[in-house]
């Protein structure tokens, strides 16, 4: 398999949807935060330099395939979080993970978002690294419908990277523990954002739009937020909350059960209505009602992993990986959950299936 060089296409349902919604919000954004204001220097236009240069580096080193690729950037990112303060060559091994985030989307939105959602509740991965890698694919492929273009995007994507870098070691701790978080760690969930901005300036980060997205990451626009309280949200602001939160409450823990995609995706849209912004209806036209990863009960009564986003947001394409009597099926079968007969009858959680998929091998089944 080769680098595909052109960004995945848009489905046109999803294209046409969102671009009616676009113009006004372009127009609210240009009015929006004066901190987070897009320079006029041309040479911040587009990926840095850095990152540029890693995509040489990219192409040696990491398998182009979505199944290998994502898991190799956790590995590398949980290890650039971890080390924290201590990191060595932090800004150039980060560029590495936001060249290998950009270079595996190209053309493998559907095979990555089916990686990632699969890997987020696997406990065999780090619940951190995966979050911030899912957050960034999120927001590579949804900014761009929203017309977030470079710089903003740039700072957006290393802003999801390292958003938590204030408490990675928390952030793992906490998916695994059995009970809620004491008072000590509350107060540290709390610090996170300023800790993090701390820990970016210490490691050479400069960037006045990546450090202020990451200092104002858990900001709420009903004014819940923290550690201000702050209610002005810009469209890069809304959108890498929207994409943390989905992401956290679709992903089980130990102490909870996960939200279902659907229900998560529609909260989100709801608050993005009552806020006037058109951004919850371009999440969720974009991610679907049960995003690749996620598993659906079909009419039928088999059960399937959603594998494609489909024509509308509730009819993905899926494979189905039990029979109606809920046994295991040797080879997963495509269903089009367009068809009446296989449409979705509801979600399922990750925690009620207990069949184990080999990724790859599904993903050449596509
Ligand atoms: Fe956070």
């Amino acid at each position: 398999m080769v680098w595909a060089r052109t960004r995945c296409g848009n489905r046109p349902t999803v294209a046409t949807l969102a671009r009616q919604e676009t113009y006004q919000f372009r127009q609210r954004q240009v009015n929006s935060d004066q901190m987070l204001k897009t320079s006029a220097d041309p040479q911040l236009q587009g990926p840095s330099p850095e990152v540029e240069a890693a995509y040489r580096d990219v192409r040696a080193q990491l398998d182009p395939t979505a199944a290998e690729a994502w898991p190799a950037l956790r590995r590398r990112l949980a290890g650039l979080m971890q080390e924290g303060v201590q990191a060595k060559d932090f800004q150039k091994r980060l560029a590495f993970i936001e060249a290998g985030v950009r270079l595996t989307l190209e053309g493998q939105e559907d095979e990555s978002l089916f990686v990632l959602v699969q890997m987020l509740s696997d406990r065999s991965y780090g619940y951190s690294a995966t979050h911030a890698l899912t957050a960034a694919a999120i927001c590579l492929m949804i900014g761009p419908q929203a017309q977030i273009g470079e710089p903003e995007l740039s700072a957006l994507l290393r802003a999801a990277l390292t958003m938590n870098i204030g408490m990675a070691t928390l952030h793992d701790q906490l998916a695994l523990q059995t009970h809620t978080a004491s008072e000590s760690q509350k107060a540290q969930i709390r610090r996170h954002p300023d800790a993090g901005v701390d820990v970016l300036r210490q490691l050479g980060v400069d960037d006045p739009l990546w450090l202020n997205l990451v200092a104002e990451h858990h900001e709420a626009p009903d004014g819940s937020g923290y550690p201000l309280g702050k209610r002005e949200l810009s469209p890069v602001q809304q959108l890498l909350r929207m994409s943390d939160v989905f992401i956290a409450r679709i992903s089980p823990r130990i102490s909870r059960r996960g939200l279902w995609p659907n229900v998560a995706v529609g909260n989100l849209y709801l608050e993005a209505q009552a806020q006037s912004s058109p951004l919850g209806a371009i999440f969720a036209k974009h991610l679907g009602m049960y995003p690749p990863g996620t598993y659906v009960r079909l009419k039928s009564e088999e059960t399937a992993v959603v594998v494609r986003r489909g024509e509308r947001v509730n009819t993905p394409v899926a494979m189905a990986i039990t029979d109606p009597d809920g046994m295991a099926l040797s080879t997963p079968r495509k269903r089009d959950t367009q068809h009446p007969g296989y449409s979705v009858k509801s979600p399922i959680s990750p925690e009620d299936v207990k069949i184990r998929l080999d990724k790859a091998r599904l993903l050449k089944r596509i």
